[in-house]
């Protein structure tokens, strides 16, 4: 069987998120065949490797990933835990999926509403997530006052934020209930499309994620969650 990178193998293995598993390799708390082994790239065959975690020994089954799509409410976290017992996203999955370890794919603002994914396959949320990859995400968003066309050209060739400029973006006056702009971006600072509008003077009042790479939000309703296979995200 063909070798593969050790961390690649441990997230596949849902044996928790690649950044606690990266620190774990770091941190000398893994051991191939009984050597630490501190590279994430080590190459490893999982059926044969005997690989063990703080001394106990993962368990490398081939693993049945589960994706779940949710329209994320408004004033929902998009976490799954808070500390301070606010509303978050794991109220919204159905019992049968409580067992499974997923976790959400990136951040949606407490305010946005829309498309959330939720996985247990730390692999693609890497893929999903990372800017190298550049996946597309695109927003539906109700900002205020008219937007010019120069505005439009400034956002689509990158707008100076305190924390860099943003990339090439697209963007398109729409006209759908609620709404009055598309924006699709490849990046995910925090509060991007928000700080993007607000640095022309246009605050946002709503904001809409309607699509994550090729996986539509559709007609999924607020607070729905949807079972996708791995060939839609
Ligand atoms: N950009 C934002 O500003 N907020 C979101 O929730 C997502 C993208």
């Amino acid at each position: 069987m063909e070798k593969q990178s050790l961390l690649k193998v441990l997230t596949q293995a849902g044996t928790g998120s690649r950044r606690k598993i990266s620190a774990a390799i770091k941190e000398g708390r893994v051991s191939v065949n009984g050597e630490v082994v501190t590279g994430f790239n080590h190459p490893v065959e999982p059926q044969k490797d005997r690989i063990s975690l703080d001394g106990r020994l993962v368990d490398i089954k081939p693993q049945q990933f589960t994706y779940l799509m949710l329209n994320k409410p408004k004033g929902v976290l998009s976490t799954l835990k808070d500390e301070r017992g606010r509303r978050t996203v794991i109220g919204f999955l159905p019992q049968k999926y409580r067992h499974l370890r997923l976790y959400p794919v990136g951040r949606l603002d407490k305010d946005s509403t829309g498309l959330i994914l939720l996985t247990n396959d730390g692999d693609l949320a890497h893929r999903l997530t990372h800017p190298r990859f550049e996946h597309e995400k695109e927003y539906h968003v109700l900002v205020k006052g008219g937007l010019k066309a120069s505005e439009i050209r400034r956002l689509e060739m990158g707008i100076k934020l305190e924390d860099g400029k943003t990339s090439p973006a697209v963007v398109k006056k729409i006209k759908s209930a609620g709404y009055n702009c598309s924006i699709t971006i490849h990046e995910g600072k925090k509060h991007q499309v928000r700080r993007m509008f607000e640095a022309l003077g246009h605050p946002v009042l709503e904001l809409k994620r309607v699509r994550m790479g090729n996986l539509k939000l559709g007609d999924l309703k607020e607070g729905e969650v949807r079972e996708v296979r791995k060939e839609k995200v």
